[in-house]
């Protein structure tokens, strides 16, 4: 018996450096899996080598019409809808409030946030009609303080927060369990490859030198802190907020020569 047989999860972003690690262990552990990405011709070689309970939909995050095709295609391929996970995201290239043009803004909070919220409202009745489950929200642990020159992405993640809690309150009553995970730098090409109008990598000026546990996070280790929130496992835990990120938040781990 695996933790997820006979239920569906939608994965956003699923495609991705992260959102991949997750389809593939939802997959692994007896999951349907419906790969929701703007990305085709990566989505659909992901459902070719997953083969049965694996489907591709096209996903824009930021439009309604494509989440409520995306939440069909999972109800009909597969009889309902257990767990989203809202994971679909984009960073701003780097550049201080005042050169931060209107348009960046906008994009990075209809993708990282608009897209969370439009995610949660028309997934809400299919899970509602599989009798309640999960959604995991990704946040960044840019979400918990400030970082210079990425305004419009800090401002998405905190806002995330929020929508959690509310959904939570919301949903709850419902059996949805609604949760949020702030991974801190893990190697995907979000961090690899410069963003959208940027030069320069995150990765090619960010050292995990100074974390507690010095090196990058990988997408597994997030991945398995989502499926226990996803999982029954979870049951009591709704409207929490996980970091993950081998201490990055806790400061600089200075080391005193003892010797
Ligand atoms: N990598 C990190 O260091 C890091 C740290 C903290 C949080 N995060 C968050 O983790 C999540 C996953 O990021 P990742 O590291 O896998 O990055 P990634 O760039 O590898 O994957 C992002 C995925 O989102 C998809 N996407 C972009 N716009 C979309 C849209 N409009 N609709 C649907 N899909 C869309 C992309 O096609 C891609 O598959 C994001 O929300 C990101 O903000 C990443």
């Amino acid at each position: 018996m695996n933790r997820f047989d006979d239920q569906t999860v939608l994965v956003t972003g699923g495609t991705g450096g992260q959102g991949s690690s997750h389809v593939r262990a939802f997959h692994a552990e007896g999951a349907n899996v419906v790969i929701g990405d703007i990305d085709a011709d990566r989505g659909a070689a992901l459902a070719d080598e997953l083969g049965t309970r694996a489907r591709f939909t096209l996903l824009d995050v930021t439009d309604e019409d494509s989440w409520s095709a995306a939440v069909q295609a999972a109800e009909s391929a597969f009889g309902g809808l257990n767990v989203l996970i809202n994971n679909a995201g984009v960073q701003n290239p780097p550049a201080p409030i005042e050169r931060t043009d209107q348009a960046t803004w906008s994009r990075i909070l209809d993708i990282n946030l608009t897209g969370t919220f439009l995610g949660i409202k028309v997934a809400a009745p299919a899970l509602r009609r599989a009798a309640g489950g999960a959604i995991v929200n990704i946040a960044s642990t840019m979400g918990l303080g400030g970082t210079a020159q990425y305004a419009p992405y800090v401002a998405s993640k905190w806002a995330v927060r929020g929508l959690t809690r509310t959904a939570a309150l919301e949903l709850g009553r419902d059996g949805i369990r609604v949760n949020t995970i702030h991974p801190g730098v893990i190697a995907t090409p979000f961090i690899q490859e410069p963003a959208a109008g940027a030069t320069a990598a995150i990765a090619d000026f960010y050292s995990p030198e100074p974390f507690a546990i010095p090196r990058l996070g990988e997408p597994t280790d997030v991945t398995r802190l989502l499926l226990f929130l996803a999982s029954s496992d979870a049951s009591f835990v709704t409207g929490s907020e996980y970091v993950i990120d081998g201490g990055l938040l806790l400061g600089p781990a200075l080391q005193a020569e003892t010797a």
